[in-house]
């Protein structure tokens, strides 16, 4: 069950390949994270550390079990096929990653249009995704560049077409939220776009992803019985498996918006026009795969915003 779900996801290799890709990201992370993860930062003081984040969430992913771009896979594939087909698109920014999904979903769409990769650059507080990007660009013969640090004191010399963000903007709380689709804006070129997805929740408030113990105890059982069979090719075990939630659970913070009018409104501020917004209810999906807080309701804004 758990290889044929990892076949789903968009790998551009030959089938047979996927399960070993994925299972080898899983175990990179889990080597990665605790040399290279932020535990505190002077620029971010307010960062929880990200080891226990970082180093389980391939192996989530490859589960079915962590709220990643493969939840959003038919939005992403449209958008980037089209955007893939126009040719216009040259300078790629991905903002915030926790692994190489977004990536994966890019370069599917450019092997898909048998279209020049774009130049690819990845962002992401912390090393560790930054590295599975890189390992994932090599193995694709794709370059990839890195840079660690935070989105809101970055610039680069040059502005992109595109950025995209898989469920980033719930890291910003309402205060710096405006400040991200500034700087969005500002790194943009006019014309360019943002491509994400954001939780959208009228009853929000900063949340950890584990919200009682009874949800965190019921996703730890999902966790620990897809991944029996899987412990060694995962390069862990049970006790490992268990510490690493506990953590997750804590340190994942999300700031969902109230509306997708709210978002509209914000982006606009910032100087976007909204190209596509679509709002989804994606309930059922999250409560076999949205962490520990799963039960609770997902409705996501998949979005479009065009910098004018
Ligand atoms: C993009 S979010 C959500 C992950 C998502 N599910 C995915 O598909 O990758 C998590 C990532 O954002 C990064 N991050 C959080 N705040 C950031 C900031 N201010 N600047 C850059 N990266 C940030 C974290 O280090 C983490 O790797």
């Amino acid at each position: 069950m758990v290889g044929f779900r990892v076949m789903e996801r968009p790998i551009p290799l030959l089938m047979c390949e996927a399960l070993d890709e994925a299972c080898a990201a899983a175990r990179l992370a889990r080597e990665l994270a605790p040399r290279l993860c932020v535990r505190s930062s002077a620029e971010t003081p307010e960062t929880p550390g990200c080891v226990e984040y970082h180093s389980l969430y391939p192996t989530l992913r490859l589960l079915s079990l962590a709220a990643s771009p493969d939840r959003h896979a038919d939005f992403f594939g449209a958008v980037f096929d089209s955007l893939a087909k126009s040719g216009a698109t040259h300078r790629v920014l991905i903002t915030g990653t926790a692994d190489s999904g977004i990536l994966e979903y890019l370069l599917l769409a450019w092997h898909r249009a048998n279209a020049a990769y774009p130049s690819i650059k990845a962002l992401d507080l912390c090393e560790t995704p930054l590295r599975l990007c890189k390992a994932y660009g090599q193995r694709l013969g794709v370059p990839v560049d890195i840079r660690a640090g935070n989105v809101l004191s970055s610039g680069f010399p040059e502005p992109f077409d595109l950025i995209c963000a898989h469920s980033f903007i719930v890291k910003f709380d309402d205060e710096a939220r405006p400040l991200l689709f500034a700087k969005w804006a500002e790194l943009l070129k006019p014309g360019g776009c943002v491509v994400s997805t954001v939780r959208i929740d009228p009853d929000r408030g900063v949340r950890t992803i584990a919200h009682t113990t009874d949800q965190a105890d019921a996703f730890e059982s999902r966790v620990l019985a897809a991944a029996a069979d899987w412990l060694e090719a995962l390069g862990t075990d049970v006790a490992t498996l268990k510490h690493e939630l506990a953590c997750h659970a804590k340190a994942v913070i999300s700031v969902p918006v109230a509306t997708p009018e709210q978002l509209e409104q914000e982006l606009e501020v910032a100087g976007f026009a909204i190209e596509r917004l679509d709002v989804v209810d994606r309930g059922r999906a999250a409560a076999s795969s949205g962490g520990a807080g799963g039960e609770r309701r997902a409705t996501y804004a998949d979005f479009v915003a065009r910098r004018i």
